[in-house]
């Protein structure tokens, strides 16, 4: 059977600019694939290809077995796609927009209600209000109806939990995975390393290259050394002494703790107790954990 996507040394430029460096990337049908990576790192530019609106200066890539250049009428009509930002109209009403969608699509909002029922339920008391004036979270599943309004096989997702409450994060993800359920693959990105964990697998992208693929748990079981969370009251002085030990390869601050890791694997929590208590550090806490895929990112763009 085909795979769902087929990215074959997918290369893009926009002037000097590397957006997409030889990205190979395999995505298999029915999983939630999560493109994970920071800011300009080139997730939209994939997606762009991905969903035949733009295309690659090298490289060739496939979708449902399709070639995203030469056969992009007959793939657009099975793939949904949610841009980050502006796919609605805001000066159309909830269900004004759903229609559109529909008709640019060439069906109706009743032959495929069945698919988007569950998630439509949370905006239909607001369908007559102008999208503009709906909260993030709302906004957000209104777009994901009119995404999945045609019955995509595919849908392709641009951060869509980016500036949306915790809540509404939480309640988005469960959606997705009932929709993995009906059999539609799934391709999302996202800048939250915590979403991380709920794909099947992920692909780590950064300046263009994708720097692994792999299910969450692997991607964190490969991660070469041991890692201790650090506090004390005073978190400027605390990431100073860190990078003063003579043990210390790295200091990463993590909002209110920092991500130490020692040389080799022979550094023990009571040493690290030890040397701050030393320096005069108060409450100081010190446990080993285990890595993030954050620590993984940032021990990976070290290597770079
Ligand atoms: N249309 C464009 N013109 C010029 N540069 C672009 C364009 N689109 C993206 N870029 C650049 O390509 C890189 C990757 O961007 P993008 O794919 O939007 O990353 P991401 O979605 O991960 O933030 C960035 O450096 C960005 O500034
Ligand atoms: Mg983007």
């Amino acid at each position: 059977m085909n795979k769902a996507i087929e990215s074959i040394k997918v290369s893009k430029r926009f002037g000097e600019v590397v957006a997409l460096d030889n990205v190979s990337l395999e995505v298999n049908r029915n999983e939630i694939f999560g493109l994970i990576g920071p800011d300009g790192a080139g997730k939209t530019t994939l997606f762009r290809i991905i969903t035949t609106l733009l295309l690659p200066d090298k490289g060739s890539m496939m979708v449902l077995g399709l070639d995203t250049h030469k056969q992009y009428r007959e793939l657009r009509k099975r793939i949904g796609y949610m841009p980050g930002r502006f796919s609605l109209y805001q000066d159309l009403t909830v269900e004004e927009n759903l229609s559109f969608y529909a008709t640019v699509y060439g069906t109706t909002v009743r032959q495929n209600f069945e698919l988007i029922a569950d998630i439509y339920s949370h905006i239909e008391p607001f369908k007559k209000r102008l999208a503009g004036q709906l909260s993030g979270g709302m906004k957000q599943k209104l777009a994901l109806s009119c995404a999945l309004i045609h019955k995509p096989e595919i849908l392709v997702l641009d951060e869509p939990t980016t500036g949306v409450d915790a809540v509404s994060r939480k309640e988005f993800w469960e959606m997705l995975k009932k929709l993995k359920e009906k059999g539609i693959t799934i391709l999302v990105s996202t800048p939250y390393m915590d979403e991380a964990s709920l794909c099947d697998r992920v692909a780590l992208i950064q300046g263009g290259k994708i720097m692994d693929v792999d299910t969450p748990r692997r991607i964190t079981e490969k991660f070469p050394r041991r890692i201790f969370h650090v506090s004390s009251d005073e978190m400027h002085r605390l990431i100073r002494d860190l990078h003063q030990f003579a043990k210390t390869d790295s200091v990463f601050a993590f909002g209110r703790y920092v991500h130490f890791t020692g040389i080799d694997d022979e550094v023990e929590t009571s040493e690290l107790d030890k040397y701050l208590s030393d320096q005069k550090h108060t409450n100081v806490l010190v446990e080993e954990i285990g890595p993030g895929i954050e620590d993984v990112f940032i021990n990976l763009m070290g290597q770079q």
